[in-house]
């Protein structure tokens, strides 16, 4: 039979593998949840008239983003529906292209539905601008964007993003959702990496 853990007292701080990795921290776990509360209650009063939202998370990066927001807006006693879309950009490294194929699709027709993509971050904003097009082809009846992040590139290719968690300096940053080589999505904060995590990646 198995035995109950003993309750820890209160929250316990554990080195986690991922913090030496990182240089410097840009965005604290209570910074985000602070933002995020915050936007779900602007989000909440803008569409106080609508019966269920329906959200479209881009995986998978977004992925903590859009559960963190749809239990927040929760909160706010705004019904959701969750949709998630699976995209690939092809790319120079790091650099999207805006050439981008779908990798899953929406599950459900979105026409007439009242649409908030939910995404991680904005960079060039080539994804995002490919991905509003496409989605505007499906007849929707409204759709905005809500990124948790933003670079100051992202002023270069014009897309309207309503709503913005924290724009950023335009430098590699990981965690909350966000990876170097699939790792480091699990962080609960956002930072950036100490440059021997790179060099040690290289084949
Ligand atoms: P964009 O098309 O240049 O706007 O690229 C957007 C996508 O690139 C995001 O959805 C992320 O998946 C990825 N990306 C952009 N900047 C970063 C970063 O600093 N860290 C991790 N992924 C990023």
């Amino acid at each position: 039979m198995r035995q109950a853990l003993p309750m820890a007292e209160g929250p316990v701080a554990v080195e986690s593998w991922y913090d030496s990795d990182i240089d410097h921290v840009i965005i604290t776990e209570e910074q985000i949840r602070d933002r995020i509360t915050e936007l779900a209650k602007q989000v909440a009063a803008d569409y106080a008239s609508v019966d269920r939202l329906l959200l479209v998370c881009v995986l998978k990066g977004a992925v903590m983003f859009m559960a963190d927001f749809a239990r927040a807006l929760g909160r706010c006693g705004t019904p959701v529906e969750l949709e998630f879309m699976a995209i690939s950009s092809y790319g120079q490294g790091a650099t999207s292209s805006g050439v981008v194929r779908i990798l899953k699709d929406l599950d459900r027709d979105i026409a007439g539905r009242q649409v908030i993509v939910v995404e991680d971050i904005v960079d060039s904003g080539l994804t995002l601008s490919w991905l509003l097009k496409y989605l505007e082809s499906r007849s929707p009846g409204s759709v905005e964007v809500v990124a948790l992040f933003r670079k100051p590139d992202a002023v270069k290719v014009p897309v309207p993003v309503r709503y913005v968690g924290f724009d950023i300096a335009s430098e590699f940053v990981v965690g909350y959702g966000l990876d170097f080589a699939e790792r480091y999505r699990e962080m609960p904060y956002v930072g950036v990496l100490k440059p021997e995590v790179y060099t040690r990646s290289l084949p």
